[in-house]
Parts: C-alpha cells; sequence; structure tokens
C-alpha cells in the first residue's frame, strides 16, 4: 500500500468528504496529525497574485501577459518564465500556481483574452507546455485553465457553448489535449460555463470520459471559483476539489453518500488525487526568500519577454529603429509615464519593480532632446474642452519633433475578467490624437497597447510605423524604447489576426450568443481560418511581425517517417543586423469527408540567425497534426492523398511549398479513395 493510501485508510469518510472542499478562499483542508498538510493555491498565469488581505497581494513579478507570451512564439523563453514563476510560488509556499489559460480567441471581444495566448490550438499548446514545465520544474503545481470552452465572458456562469463534437475537439480541446500528452499537469481547472447544456464542472463527459479515460489525466480537477452549484453532481462528473470554501457542500456530500446517491469511491479518489497532490508539492523542499538578485533577473526576464512580443506591424517609411542621431523626439500619451501592463480581474498583479517609458527611451537616447505630451488622458478624466486643450498640446509638441512616437490602447478596466469589450476601436479621442498628431506632417509611431486585437483605423495609413505592444508586464515601458531604439530586433509575430472590421470576425453573428446559448456555428474556422476560407482581407494576418532584417527560406524537404512528417529548411538572414524569425510551417490536406481549413499551422520555431549567416531548422510533425477529428470513428484521422506543405513568415506569406504523399492514418482506417470517400459520404449522410 503506497503512503497515499495508507493516508487516505487512516481518515473517516467526513474527513476524506472534507478534503474535496476548500477551507478558505485559498486554502484545502488539513490533518496534520495524519501527515495531512493545507496547500496553498494562488494565481495568476502572468505573475503571483498572493493574497494577504481581499484584493491586496505581495509584490511579484508582473510579466508580460498570456496573449503578449503568445506573440513571441519562443517555448525556450515562455519555459524560463515558468520557472520564474514556479520560483515565486515556491518561495511564498504556494503549491499550486492557477495558470496558464489556454482558451481560444474565437473573438476578439472577449474580456480575458489578454489571458490567452493565441487563436490556434498548436501554438497554444506548445507554449503552455513549454510553460507547464518551467513553473513544474519548481515542485509547483500549473493549474490549465478554463477546461473548456470558456471563450467569453459575458453570461459566463450560464452561457452554454453550443459546439459540434468535431469543432469541440479539433478547435477547443486540442491545446488541452496537446498539453496533457506532453506536460501532464498536476492540476486542471473547469470553467464556469455549459458545453453543450451540462455545466462544466458536472460534466462527465468531459472531465472523466474525456480528460481522463481518453486522455489519461492523472492530476486533480479544481474547480472554477464559486463554479460548482451541485457538489455531488460535480464529484460524481469527476471533479475533485470545490473551490473555494461551501457552506452545505461536504454535508450534501456525506448525506449523498450515506444514502447511496454519490458512491463513497468517488469521494475516495478524489482525496486520494488531493494526497497525491501534496505529496508531488512537497518534493520541491524548504521555501527560501527570493533574493534581490533574482527579483532583479527576474524583472529582466520580464523586458526580455516584452521585448520579444512586441509586434512591428509595418515600418514603411523606415523611420524605425530610431537613429542615435536622432535630435528629437515627442512622446504623446499618459502610457508614457504609467503603461497599461495588464488587463483586470483575477490576474492581476501587484508588480515588483515597474519600469517607465520616458525614463529608458531617454537613457537609451541621451542626446536626443524628448518632448512629452499626456496626449488624452484616461476615460472619465478629461472634458471635450479638456480634450482639445490636450490634444493642441500634443500637436504643439509634435510639429517642432523630428519623429512623434504616440503611446495609445486599453485603457485601464477596458480588458478585463467578467466582463467583454463593447468594440474593438481604439477610445474615441486616441484616434482624434493620432489623426492630429500625424497631421503635423512629423513621422509618426503608433504603439498600441491591448491584450488583443485593435481595430486600426484610417489613421493607419498614414502613419510612419505601428507596433503592437500587448500588456507588457512590469518591464513594458523599458521594452518598448528597446525595441524603438533596435537595442534589440523587433521579433514579435501576431499569435492572433487583426482583421479590418468588426463584422469581418467569425463570431460577429453569433456572439453572445442569446437565450442561454450561443451556438458556435462557424465550427473549426475561427482566427485565420476564417479569414483564410472567407477569402477576406485582413488589416494584418496571424504570424505577421517585421523584423529589423530580413531573412529567407531555401531548400525545403519533406519526408515521411512512421511518426509523421520530418519538414527541412534553411532559415538565412539576408540583412545587416541580427536577428530573430519565426519560421511558420503549415499543411493544405487533401479533400476528405469533411470540409478543412485552407491551411492549418503544424509547426513553428524561434530561430535567432547572426547578419549573414543561414541555419538549418528541422521540425517533426505527428500525423496527429496533420488529422481531422472523426466524430464517428471517435478519434483522429488523416486521409490519404497528396498533402501541401509551405513555410512562410506569417499564414498569408508563404514562401516555399512542396507536396508528400500521406497514407491514411492511422493504419487501422479503411484505405480511402476518391470513390471511397464518396461512398462514405453518402452511406453516413443517410444515417
Ligand atoms: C476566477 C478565474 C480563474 C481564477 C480563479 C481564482 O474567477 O476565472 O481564472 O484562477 O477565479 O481567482
Amino acid at each position: 500500500m503506497t503512503d497515499i493510501d495508507t493516508a487516505l485508510e487512516s481518515l473517516t469518510i467526513e474527513e476524506r468528504i472534507a478534503l474535496t472542499v476548500g477551507s478558505g478562499r485559498w486554502t484545502t483542508v488539513a490533518y496534520p496529525e495524519r501527515g495531512v498538510r493545507e496547500l496553498w493555491l494562488s494565481d495568476g498565469p502572468h505573475g503571483l497574485r498572493r493574497e494577504t488581505a481581499p484584493d491586496v497581494s505581495v509584490p511579484s513579478t508582473c510579466f508580460p501577459t498570456a496573449s503578449a507570451l503568445g506573440a513571441t512564439w519562443d517555448r525556450e523563453l515562455v519555459q524560463r518564465v515558468g520557472r520564474a514563476l514556479g520560483r515565486e510560488a515556491a518561495a511564498l509556499n504556494v503549491d499550486v500556481l492557477l495558470g496558464p489559460g489556454i482558451n481560444m480567441k474565437r473573438t476578439p471581444l472577449c474580456g480575458r483574452n489578454f489571458e490567452y495566448p493565441s487563436e490556434d490550438p498548436l501554438l497554444t499548446g506548445e507554449l503552455a507546455i513549454a510553460y507547464i514545465r518551467g513553473v513544474q520544474g519548481m515542485g509547483v503545481a500549473a493549474c490549465l485553465k478554463h477546461f473548456a470552452a470558456n471563450n467569453q465572458e459575458q453570461w459566463r456562469h450560464s452561457i452554454s457553448a453550443q459546439i459540434d463534437q468535431r469543432t469541440l475537439h479539433e478547435t477547443y480541446l486540442r491545446a488541452f489535449e496537446r498539453v496533457i500528452e506532453h506536460a501532464e499537469p498536476w492540476t486542471v481547472m473547469c470553467a464556469y460555463n455549459r458545453l453543450n447544456g451540462t455545466y462544466t464542472a458536472e460534466h462527465r463527459g468531459l472531465l472523466t470520459e474525456i480528460l481522463r479515460d481518453q486522455w489519461g489525466f492523472s492530476g486533480l480537477v479544481v474547480s472554477d471559483w464559486d463554479a460548482v452549484t451541485d457538489p455531488v453532481a460535480s464529484i460524481a462528473a469527476g471533479l475533485d476539489l470545490i473551490m473555494p470554501v461551501k457552506d452545505g457542500a461536504t454535508e450534501a456530500l456525506l448525506a449523498a453518500v450515506s444514502n447511496g446517491a454519490l458512491a463513497q469511491e468517488a469521494v475516495d479518489q478524489a482525496a486520494r488525487r488531493l494526497l497525491a497532490l501534496a505529496d508531488r508539492t512537497t518534493s520541491r523542499g524548504p521555501a527560501t526568500p527570493l533574493t534581490d538578485e533574482e527579483l532583479r533577473a527576474h524583472h529582466e526576464l520580464a523586458r526580455e519577454v516584452g521585448r520579444a512580443s512586441i509586434v512591428l506591424l509595418h515600418n514603411d517609411s523606415g523611420v524605425l529603429p530610431l537613429s542615435p542621431q536622432t535630435t528629437s523626439i515627442a512622446v504623446i500619451g499618459s502610457f508614457a509615464q504609467v503603461p497599461v501592463i495588464q488587463g483586470g480581474g483575477s490576474a492581476n498583479v501587484n508588480p515588483a519593480s515597474p519600469g517607465p517609458f520616458l525614463g529608458a527611451l531617454r537613457q537609451a537616447l541621451p542626446s536626443a532632446e524628448i518632448s512629452f505630451a499626456v496626449g488624452v488622458r484616461p476615460d472619465g478624466e478629461s472634458t471635450e474642452t479638456d480634450v482639445a486643450q490636450e490634444i493642441a498640446e500634443a500637436v504643439a509638441v509634435a510639429a517642432t519633433a523630428q519623429v512623434a512616437v504616440v503611446l495609445v490602447g486599453s485603457l485601464p478596466g477596458h480588458e478585463s475578467e467578467g466582463y467583454d469589450r463593447a468594440h474593438l476601436e481604439l477610445p474615441g479621442a486616441q484616434r482624434n490624437l493620432v489623426d492630429a498628431v500625424i497631421a503635423t506632417g512629423t513621422p509618426t509611431v503608433v504603439a498600441v497597447a491591448a491584450g488583443s486585437a485593435v481595430l486600426l483605423g484610417d489613421w493607419h495609413d498614414r502613419s510612419a510605423a505601428v507596433l503592437h505592444w500587448w500588456f507588457g508586464g512590469e518591464a513594458a515601458g523599458e521594452s518598448l524604447a528597446d525595441v524603438l531604439t533596435g537595442s534589440c530586433d523587433a521579433r514579435g509575430r501576431l499569435g492572433e489576426t487583426i482583421p479590418l472590421r468588426a463584422q469581418d470576425v467569425p463570431a460577429y453573428l453569433s456572439y453572445p450568443g442569446e437565450l442561454g446559448e450561443a451556438r458556435y456555428g462557424e465550427g473549426v474556422f475561427i482566427g485565420y481560418r476564417w479569414y483564410d476560407a472567407m477569402e477576406l482581407e485582413v488589416r494584418y494576418p496571424f504570424g505577421h511581425g517585421l523584423s529589423y532584417t530580413t531573412f529567407e527560406y531555401e531548400d525545403l524537404e519533406v519526408t515521411t517517417t512512421a511518426e509523421g512528417l520530418r519538414v527541412e529548411v534553411s532559415v538565412q538572414n539576408t540583412g545587416a543586423r541580427s536577428g530573430t524569425d519565426v519560421l511558420q510551417v503549415y499543411c493544405t490536406a487533401p479533400p476528405s469527408l469533411v470540409r478543412r481549413p485552407i491551411r492549418d499551422l503544424v509547426g513553428f520555431e524561434a530561430v535567432s540567425v547572426e547578419a549573414g549567416v543561414a541555419t538549418r531548422i528541422f521540425l517533426d510533425i505527428p500525423w496527429k497534426d496533420l488529422a481531422y477529428y472523426d466524430v464517428a470513428a471517435g478519434g483522429w484521422r488523416c486521409a490519404e492523398g497528396d498533402y501541401r506543405i509551405e513555410v512562410g513568415a506569417s499564414s498569408r506569406d508563404l514562401r516555399l511549398s512542396t507536396a508528400v504523399a500521406v497514407p491514411s492514418w492511422p493504419v487501422s482506417a479503411s484505405v480511402l479513395t476518391d470513390e471511397g470517400i464518396d461512398t462514405e459520404i453518402r452511406a453516413r449522410t443517410r444515417n
């Protein structure tokens, strides 16, 4: 019998039940005399929110949020963030860090998109794997959330995401499945919403049949906070820990076990998983406080990630990087003094050492005269007259400068947990400010601080350069100064499409839903998959981002192996300075039983290359990543045929292409010829 079994045996049924419900807002029940210790759970995905009182948390490093991590496309960098977060959690005896969030960005309006990496399951899954390996390498449990289909904040406690099975597996579960398979998170958090009519907190199909029986998850499932309405139904469905403490829950569970409505085995397995989690996290050993050196290193890591996430959308005038000989720069916008570094809600971090933009810019360009105007103050602080006055001040400093840098974006409170954005535009006065500054004729650089896509107005075409800054964490200002001055390459790539119009968004008609349901009628066609299928123009495509140097791809070779495809390609830095590219590999499948996207991301690699140097990249793509989800077969399937593999710098900048014959996979599946496909479609359509 293992120590866990022994510990379980020593507990009464009342005590086992008590382990399945929180003892407080952030803690679980303890039986010290039996060697059962209290576990501490804390937010959040981009920094530790260790509460010392309601809404008061200890200062912790505030890293760029998940959508910025998504824009780095860099597994190694993200793993280092995970490691740093795990270190800060361990230092404060936190056993479970409540992140990463990996829900798909079905609509850019979702208030929590800043907490999610991407509109693509592969990119999201791969970065989450890296993050979790980092956190759990420090003996702290990560918590993969929110399982599943929490893609909007509007009515999040009640909405039912109505999703067909193929879409559910291919789009909304795929990142979770990939992470469970490759990173083995120690915990998973269920979501608030319903899935096809059933609350995910009591959805047996999700929590047991898929998560455990199909995917082999062996860790603990925790509820989202106050997501449980029926404790008995939740524990019966496969939930293990109801958080936070919930009045009446233990009594209801005890009554259900006593009257046979709930099998004691369900309680035992939940309690056993909590004991196993305690065992796993105890292994990290005693907490040691962070040294000042570690805290400085974490701030520098936040700055490094910020630099790697900033996406240079266009630099048509070549105004960037700012030349050291630049003599006068007008900096406009309140974010220059107080950058917006994160979104609102449970992920909010009390930053340990925030750094300003202005100071960093002045340090980087000591010989430049840098003037400042506040631009338009955050909403609600200015009257129309004030705004006119503030814009006039901004115009005055811009008119006499060599370059103007305008910082705009989501105002504090604009993007948050608990509600969605009302629109995708910049706040009204900001658009007027940008227009007015550009109208001075001074080349104008616009940096947009937002956790998700923002529509770029008609000022875009008259700007000298535009960057998507994201919510860059406590070092957001320094990171932006680094990129603008060229002390590092611009290397971020969009993890989500920036559409031209709100109406072009796939969920435009079905969001936020009606009469309690959000029907995901666009199916697997979210993000670039939609814009490509609909042949829609976009402002900037998924994967887009400019560098300060140039890259070319050569010698694409694709071969088949027993496990899938091996893709080899050379990346050459053809410019005059070192830089980092993100090589992207997309696949177009042959016709099959189902309509498939024009192309799917199947591989990527962030690669740093010195000027004039070429490096050979190898990517292995498992068959499963080329497959679609066959509902009737209950699994993944590749139809036999020629698959087109394309390599590029974005989903719409594809530069090399080749076709490769792929066998039907898995081999157990019947070999389908074109005739066979027609026959099977007729057979299934008839049923
Ligand atoms: C919140 C969030 C979840 C968070 C939890 C604890 O409502 O949905 O992401 O980890 O509750 O704050």
